[in-house]
């Protein structure tokens, strides 16, 4: 089977999902259920329809598009990514995946195969946790990680309900329904470019992700005392600000010095009550994002980040309160799938590398209910998250080749992989 990727079409497609963004190129900002992000829903519905899939969606707005294998009763091969983008954001994040899944489906479909088992492209409702603090949200409720009644509670900054917001965007069914059942997929493939240097780096072009490190989130709310900037003495300041910035080191410590380069700590958000120039903050609200690859290292670092905070509050004066959003146990991918996508590169003599994912993705999530795997590009520089996120035509271009032979091995594979 030789297949050909149409790699203008791609080109110009991710051009044209870049454009769906509530801010100007070349930045990419769509918040899910934004219009941004319904527009560039129709247009990526339309799509699959002229590819010929079958498109459904759940209540929360997970899509999933199907080609119909020629056994239909045996359990489909997954593939797919987000488009949801954070704010300040680029154009591959999770769209090379859901982009790069068509262009795969077309270009087998271009060379005569005709798939066992159907090929399913799935569209995640927000993988990134801008708009309800908490990552994955239509992975996790897919793989029963998070419940319908507990989704039910979330809200977006300005207080409106999950449940609101999704039913204005068109998706008001049962949550109930988004679960799948375990073994739904006999494999899952997500193809994403590595937000990391490493590829890069290297000059090698694909990564083969054996693991995917998880986040811990967190919400932390400071209570002080506020006053005047220029007549509270420093001896009697309860200031909320400066114990979320001892707070904030000693994190950034704790990170550090884990033993292993793999503890990262970020807190992304910070907001200041009443946010005066002349007005000591009397509250704080910051935003915790804590990952590893190994469980037991994170949770020792959780148990002195709380005991700083029990310390900080005392000496301090202050209220600190931690409310954990998740924290969820990081994944091994399927040897099965690995294997699958090691030999496509050995074949077209692609240069390859097993890695680590630092970022965490859908597959996450996916992994808990089918073996999954994760095909990884170098994006330059390793710059992810930011305007400038870039990777190349043809790096594209083979990720999709690759990611087209593994769908077909799998799709015909009569085995369940492991
Ligand atoms: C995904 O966007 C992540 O933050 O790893
Ligand atoms: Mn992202
Ligand atoms: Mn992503």
């Amino acid at each position: 089977m030789e297949l050909h990727i149409d790699q203008p079409r791609l080109e110009d497609e991710l051009d044209q999902l870049a454009a769906f963004s509530s801010e100007a190129a070349p930045v990419v900002t769509r918040i899910v259920f934004s219009p941004a992000d319904r527009q560039a829903r129709t247009w990526l519905k339309a799509l699959f329809a002229e590819a010929g899939l079958s498109v459904r969606e759940d209540a929360i707005g997970n899509t999933f598009a199907r080609w119909v294998g020629s056994d239909p009763q045996l359990s489909p091969v997954g593939t797919g990514s987000h488009i949801d983008a954070i704010p300040n954001a680029g154009k591959y994040d999770g769209t090379v995946g859901v982009l790069g899944a068509l262009e795969a489906l077309r270009a087998l479909q271009r060379s005569g195969f005709r798939p066992k088992r159907s090929i399913e492209l799935l569209l995640f409702t927000a993988e990134e946790p801008t708009r309800f603090g908490i990552g994955c949200l239509g992975s996790r409720m897919l793989a029963g990680s998070l419940s319908p009644g507990a989704a039910s509670e979330l809200r977006d900054a300005e207080g409106a309900s999950l449940d609101s917001l999704r039913g204005e965007a068109g998706f008001s069914g049962d949550l109930e329904q988004v679960l799948l059942p375990s073994g739904y997929y006999s494999a899952f493939v997500e193809l994403h470019i590595e937000q990391g240097p490493i590829l890069d780096t290297e000059g090698t072009a694909i990564g083969i992700v054996t693991s995917i490190a998880a986040p811990a989130s967190f919400n932390i709310a400071i209570e002080g005392q506020g006053g005047h900037a220029g007549t509270v003495l420093m001896a009697d300041r309860k200031d909320a600000f400066m114990a979320a910035a001892e707070l904030a080191t000693i994190i950034e410590r704790l990170a550090r010095s884990s033993g292993a380069v793999d503890t990262v700590a970020t807190i992304g958000k910070c907001d200041l009550f009443p946010g005066a120039v002349n007005s000591i903050p009397s509250k704080v609200k910051l935003t915790l994002d804590l990952r590893d690859t190994d469980l037991a290292r994170r949770d020792l670092l959780l148990e002195s980040l709380y005991s700083a905070c029990r310390e900080i509050g005392e000496r301090r004066g202050v209220a600190i309160e931690i409310n954990q959003l998740n924290a969820d146990s990081p994944a091994e991918c399927s040897a099965v799938i690995i294997s699958a996508i090691r030999r496509s590169c050995e074949r077209h003599q692609i240069s390859s590398r097993s890695m680590v994912s630092r970022a965490y993705h859908d597959s996450l999530f996916v992994s808990r209910i089918a073996p999954a795997g994760m095909i990884f590009i170098p994006c330059r520089d390793g710059i992810s998250h930011r305007p400038d996120e870039y990777s190349s035509a043809e790096q594209i271009t083979t990720g999709v080749l690759i990611l087209a032979e593994t769908l077909a091995h799998l799709a015909n594979a009569t085995e369940y992989p492991a």
